[in-house]
C-alpha cells in the first residue's frame, strides 16, 4: 500500500477536495499507474453534483495517461515502465459480444478488484472505474493501453474519454470516409472530436453546426469546411444545402452527429439526415428527455440508421495507439484540444470555467 494525493467529491454538490488517499500494491489483473495527466471531463462534475449515482465518495479524473509502475503477479499486458492511456472499456473477452467477435461492445467490461481508499479506509469509487486525478491510481491491467512512448501525456490522455468518443462517433459508428458529407451538432469537446475524426476519415464537406460562434472558430481549426450558428439560422435547412452543393439533390448529410444530448437538436439530425443515411447520437441525454411527436412514417420513409455511440464503440488496443501515431504524425491535432495544463488543486476552478464554455479541455499535469 502507498498513500498519494487525490482529488475527491465527498459529497452532492460540494466543492472537490485534494487529500490523501491510500493505493493498494497491484494484485492478480490490476495494475498502479503514475498519472502524468488527466483531462477535466464533463463527466466528472455530473459525479460531484450526484448526477451519476450516490456511491460517494468519488475518486475524480479519468482522461489520463501514465506510466506503469507495477503490475499484479499474473499481469503480462502490461509491465512497469510502460507509457499507457487508462480506458474504461477493459474487454473480458469472454462475454456474447467478445465472443462474436464485436469486443466494442463488450457487456462485462472489468475495473480493479481492490479498493482504493480515504486514509480512515472509506472506499473510494473511481470515476468510469479509473480515478486519475491522483498522483498514482489502482487500475485492472486491461484499462492499460501502451501508445508510443515519446507523445505528450496531456494530449494523448484525452483519447481516453470524450476525444475518443467524438472520433470513434464519426468513424465507427457513424461510418465516415470519403464521399460522404457529415454534419456535427454541438461542437464542445466531443463535437469537435467528431469533426476531427470525420476529417481524418477523407469525409467532405463537413458542417460543424453550435450556437456558439467561438465553438465554431474551434470547429474550422480542427477541420469543418462549413459552420453554421444555429442560433441565428434553421441548421437543417442550412446542412441540406450545404450538402447538396457538394451532392446535387442530397436531401441532407449522409451522416448527422448528435454531440450535444438534447431531443430538439437529435431531431435536427434526424431531419437534417439524407436519405438512407445514418444519425448518430454521442451526446448523453438525461432520464427525463424523450423525443416529442417523430412521425414513424417518417422514420420508415428516409430509411438509413438511427445509432447512439457509447465512447465512440472504441476498442482501446485497436484504437488508441493508431490515433496517437497519426498525432505523432501531426496528422490528429490532439494538442488543440488542451486548452490549458493546471495542476491538481486547480480541478474545482477548472470545473468554474467549463461552465462558461471557455475551454475545450482543462487538463492536469502532475
Ligand atoms: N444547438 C447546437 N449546439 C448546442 C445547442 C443547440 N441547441 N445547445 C448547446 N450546444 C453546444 C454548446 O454550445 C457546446 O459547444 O453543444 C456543445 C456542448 O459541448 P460541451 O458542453 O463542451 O460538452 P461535450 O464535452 O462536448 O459533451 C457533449 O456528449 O459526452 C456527452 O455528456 C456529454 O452530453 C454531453 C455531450
Ligand atoms: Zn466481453
Ligand atoms: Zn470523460
Amino acid at each position: 500500500m502507498q498513500q498519494v494525493k487525490a482529488v475527491i467529491a465527498r459529497a452532492k454538490g460540494a466543492p472537490v477536495e485534494l487529500v490523501t488517499i491510500n493505493v493498494p500494491d497491484p494484485g492478480p489483473g490490476e495494475a498502479v499507474v503514475q498519472v502524468q495527466a488527466c483531462g477535466v471531463c464533463h463527466t466528472d462534475l455530473h459525479y460531484r453534483e450526484g448526477g451519476i449515482n450516490d456511491e460517494f465518495p468519488f475518486l475524480l479524473g479519468h482522461e489520463a495517461a501514465g506510466i506503469v509502475e507495477a503490475v499484479g503477479p499474473d499481469v503480462t499486458d502490461v509491465a512497469p515502465g510502460d507509457f499507457v492511456v487508462l480506458n474504461w472499456r477493459a474487454v473480458c473477452g469472454d462475454c456474447r459480444a467478445c465472443n462474436r467477435g464485436e469486443p466494442q461492445y463488450c457487456f462485462a467490461t472489468f475495473n480493479a478488484t481492490q479498493k482504493m481508499t480515504l486514509e480512515d479506509g472509506t472506499e473510494l469509487s473511481p470515476a468510469l472505474g479509473i480515478g486519475a486525478f491522483a498522483e498514482k491510481t489502482l487500475v485492472a491491467s486491461g484499462q492499460c493501453t501502451k501508445v508510443d512512448p515519446s507523445a505528450r501525456p496531456a494530449a494523448v490522455g484525452l483519447l481516453g474519454c470524450g476525444v475518443m468518443a467524438g472520433i470513434g462517433a464519426a468513424i465507427n459508428t457513424g461510418g465516415a470516409t470519403r464521399g460522404r458529407s457529415v454534419a456535427v451538432i454541438g461542437c464542445g469537446g466531443v463535437g469537435v472530436a467528431a469533426v476531427a475524426g470525420a476529417a481524418l476519415s477523407g469525409a467532405s464537406p463537413i458542417i460543424a453546426v453550435d450556437i456558439d460562434a467561438k465553438k465554431l472558430e474551434t470547429a474550422k481549426r480542427l477541420g469543418a469546411t462549413h459552420t453554421v450558428d444555429s442560433s441565428k439560422v434553421d441548421p437543417v435547412e442550412a446542412i441540406k444545402e450545404i450538402a447538396a452543393q457538394t451532392y446535387p439533390g442530397a436531401e441532407g448529410a449522409d451522416i448527422v452527429i448528435e454531440a450535444v444530448g438534447r431531443p430538439e437538436t437529435w431531431k435536427q439530425a434526424f431531419y437534417a439526415r439524407d436519405l438512407a443515411g445514418t444519425v448518430v447520437l454521442v451526446g448523453v441525454p438525461t432520464p427525463d428527455m424523450s423525443v416529442p411527436e417523430l412521425p414513424l412514417i417518417d422514420v420508415f420513409g428516409r430509411g438509413g440508421s438511427l445509432k447512439s455511440s457509447w465512447y465512440g464503440d472504441c476498442l482501446p488496443s485497436r484504437d488508441f495507439p493508431m490515433l496517437v501515431d497519426l498525432y505523432q504524425q501531426g496528422r490528429l491535432d490532439l494538442d488543440a484540444f488542451v486548452t490549458e495544463e493546471i495542476t491538481i488543486d486547480g480541478v474545482e476552478a477548472a470545473f468554474e470555467r467549463m461552465h462558461h464554455g471557455d475551454v475545450l479541455r482543462s487538463v492536469v499535469v502532475l
